[in-house]
C-alpha cells in the first residue's frame, strides 16, 4: 500500500499567555507534537495520534484542559472534549464532566462505542464507569493557581469572557493527517473562566471546536467559544478548502470571518488534504507546535 508523508500540529491556546506562563507552553506543545509525531511515523493512525497529544496537554496543568483547568462560577472544573475522524465523519464528544481527568480519550469511546456524538455530565460519567475510564475526584483537576484566579474573579462582578486576555490559559487542541491520508482533529477544554455552571462552549460541538474532513481538511479550534459557535468556526474554515484555498488562505479567512461577522477573538490550526499545515489567531497569542521535514517548531 502506498503511504504519504504524514503532518501534525497541535495547539495550547489563544488569548494572551502571559510572559511568565510562555516557557511552560511551549514545551508542552512541543512534547505534545513528539508524542503525536513518533505515532505517526510508527504508522499509527492520525486518531491515535491526536488522542495521544492532547492527552499529554490534559495532563500538563499548564493549559485549560483537563487537571490545571479554569473554574466556573461555583468553583468548579467542567471539561469539555470533542475528537473527530476525516475518513468516517465519526465523531465522540463529551461536555460538562467534572470526574475524568482525560475526556479526550472519552470522546473517542463516545464516537467508538455509542450510537451517540455527545454526553454530558452525569451520563457522559456514567458511560465512562461502565467503559473502565478511571474516575477522579473533582479536587484532583484543581490547581492552586486557578484557585486563586477564581477568587480574584469573584471580587470582580464586572467580569466578563472578553477579558479573558488576562488568562493564564487556553483549550488545546490537536490535527493530524496519517500515512494513508487520513485527517482527524480533536480539541479539550475547562471552557472559559467563571462561566455559568452547566455551560458548555464550542469545543465539544461538531463544527464548531474542531472538524474533519479527509476530503478537505481537519481543524482544531480555540478562544471565545460563544463567538466560535455562532460562525461554525471549524466547518467554515474547512469549507474555505473545499472552495480551493490552502490550508493556511482558510484558517485566516476563517479568522476574519470571526471578528467581522460577531466580533470574535480565537483561531485554531488546520491541515488540508494535500497535508498543509496552518494557523491564525487574532489574539495576542496563541501556542503551538508543529512538525517542519521532521523538525519541531513551535511559538506563541
Ligand atoms: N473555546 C473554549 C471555550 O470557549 O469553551
Amino acid at each position: 500500500m502506498t503511504t504519504i508523508a504524514p503532518s501534525l500540529i497541535v495547539h495550547g491556546g489563544a488569548w494572551d499567555i502571559p510572559d511568565e506562563h510562555v516557557e511552560a507552553h511551549i514545551a508542552g506543545c512541543r512534547q505534545a507534537a513528539e508524542v503525536g509525531w513518533k505515532l505517526l511515523c510508527d504508522g499509527a493512525s492520525a486518531l491515535d495520534a491526536i488522542e495521544a497529544a492532547v492527552r499529554v496537554m490534559e495532563d500538563d496543568p499548564t493549559y485549560d484542559a483537563g487537571r490545571g483547568s479554569n473554574l466556573n462560577a461555583a468553583g468548579q472544573v467542567e471539561l469539555d472534549a470533542l475528537i473527530m475522524d476525516g475518513a468516517t465523519l465519526g465523531a465522540g464528544s463529551v461536555a460538562a464532566v467534572q470526574r475524568v481527568a482525560n475526556p479526550i480519550s472519552l470522546a473517542r469511546l463516545v464516537m467508538e462505542k455509542s450510537e451517540h456524538v455527545l454526553l454530558v455530565a452525569d451520563g457522559a460519567e456514567q458511560f465512562a464507569r461502565e467503559h473502565g475510564v478511571p474516575i477522579c475526584q473533582p479536587q484532583d483537576l484543581l490547581v492552586g493557581r486557578e484557585l486563586e484566579r477564581w477568587k480574584a474573579l469573584q471580587a470582580d462582578p464586572t467580569w466578563r469572557t472578553p477579558q479573558a486576555f488576562k488568562a493564564a490559559s487556553d483549550t488545546v487542541g490537536a490535527v493530524a493527517r496519517d500515512v494513508h491520508g487520513n485527517i482527524a482533529a480533536a480539541t479539550s477544554t475547562g471552557g472559559t473562566s467563571k462561566k455559568l455552571p452547566g455551560r458548555v462552549g464550542d469545543s465539544p460541538l461538531i463544527g464548531c471546536g474542531a472538524y474533519a474532513n479527509t476530503c478537505t481538511a481537519g481543524v482544531s479550534a480555540t478562544g471565545w467559544g460563544e463567538s466560535l459557535m455562532k460562525v461554525v468556526f471549524s466547518k467554515l474554515v474547512c469549507d474555505k478548502v473545499e472552495q480551493g484555498l490552502t490550508a493556511q488562505q482558510a484558517i485566516e479567512a476563517g479568522v476574519r470571518v470571526l471578528a467581522q461577522r460577531v466580533g470574535g477573538l480565537g483561531g485554531g490550526i488546520i491541515i488540508d488534504r494535500e497535508g498543509r499545515i496552518g494557523f491564525a489567531y487574532n489574539t495576542p497569542r496563541m501556542a503551538r507546535a508543529y512538525i517542519v521535514k521532521g523538525d519541531i517548531v513551535s511559538d506563541v
